[in-house]
């Protein structure tokens, strides 16, 4: 038998892929609660097929697989597997591209509009019995400056909905050309720029060796006073210490945070109780429709590669 072994702690939410893996009579699909990395080697070891989430995808995992040819992470963000060793092995590393990205793009914008227009604010006010502001007035969005660090899927898919608000777009990705960006209705600008004249900046780029704390004081202290900053990519990306000093000394405006730095502990109680942050738990990704159209991305690019097709989205350069 094929065995295709997924990494979860629950076995519900995989009826899609049972499904169109019914086609297959080689094929064993199995759920593993493995969590410690002794139990996920004796979990994978003789896996064809591996499927994970939040497990780290080590050099020492790796080296133990036996049959594995491919690895898939449910998600976009694939900086838990370590792409290098899957690849001196020769086995596909995959991701779910397309699943949530209109998903964060919508997260992004609430977090944008929740730090402009103090929703959170209004509504401890408005619980305690308070009328009117109580502070000094919000922020329109029309007319405004966003600057994306990083333009891919979720930069692009967040770029149209700013423009129908009539925000201005400025953008930093040397990986894309400047008629790319210009086509999306927006401006390739240098990092520089785009942190000394946006009104907003929200970060897009995946976290690899070259992303670790990209973003730290130097950038803040670039950045207007009015400014707010908004992450829903990764958050090791960014220096937290120095975005929660940024904050705390009135450097930038506000936050609008979806990811950290260390997603396994209680946040800085220094974040927790700023009146200027916005704080959800990475939980960009999760909407009624994402929550499905991930099983169907994952299941369909099962299936490709069971037909002997290469699979989608490879992102290890195999
Ligand atoms: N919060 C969540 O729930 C959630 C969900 C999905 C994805 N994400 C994160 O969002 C990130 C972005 O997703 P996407 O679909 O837009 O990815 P993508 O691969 O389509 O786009 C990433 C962009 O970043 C650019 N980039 C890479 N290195 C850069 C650098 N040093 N400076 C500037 N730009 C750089 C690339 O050129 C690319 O255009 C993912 O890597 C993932 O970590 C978070």
């Amino acid at each position: 038998m094929r065995k295709i072994v997924v990494l979860s702690s629950s076995d519900k939410g995989y009826e899609y892929e049972i499904k169109v893996l019914k086609q297959f009579d080689d094929v064993e699909f199995i759920v593993s609660p493995a969590r410690t990395e002794d139990e996920v080697i004796d979990a994978v070891r003789d896996a064809e097929v591996i499927l994970f989430t939040a497990t780290k995808m080590n050099e020492r995992i790796i080296n133990s697989l036996e049959k594995c040819r491919l690895i898939i992470r449910y998600g976009i963000g694939y900086d838990n597997v370590d792409l290098v060793a899957a690849g001196k092995r020769g086995i596909y590393v995959c991701n779910a591209p397309n699943y949530g990205v209109v998903d964060v793009a919508e997260h992004a914008l609430s977090l944008i509009f929740a730090v402009a227009k103090k929703t959170l604010n209004m509504h401890d006010r408005a619980k305690s019995g308070a009328w009117g502001p109580g502070m000094p007035p919000f922020l329109r969005l029309r007319g405004k400056t966003i600057g994306f660090i990083g333009f891919g899927n979720i930069g692009k898919a967040l770029c149209k909905m700013t423009n129908g608000l009539s925000m201005k777009a400025l953008v930093y990705d040397p990986y894309l050309s400047a008629d790319t960006v210009t086509a999306c209705g927006a401006e390739k600008v240098e990092l520089d720029d785009l942190l000394e004249n946006s009104d907003f900046v929200s970060l897009h780029m995946p976290l690899n060796e070259n992303t670790r704390h990209f973003i730290g004081r130097e950038h803040f202290e670039k950045m207007k006073k009015t400014a707010i900053f908004i992450n829903t990519s990764r958050g090791p990306i960014v220096n937290e210490t120095e975005l929660i000093e940024a904050l705390e000394q009135n450097v930038i405006a506000g936050v609008g945070l979806d990811v950290f730095e260390d997603e396994t502990k209680p946040l800085d109680p220094r974040l927790t109780s700023s009146p200027n942050a916005v704080l959800t738990p990475h939980v960009a990704w999760n909407t009624d429709v994402a929550v499905t159209a991930i099983h169907e991305e994952v299941g369909d690019n099962i299936v490709r590669y069971l037909r002997g097709e290469r699979p989608n989205s490879v992102v290890n350069k195999l």
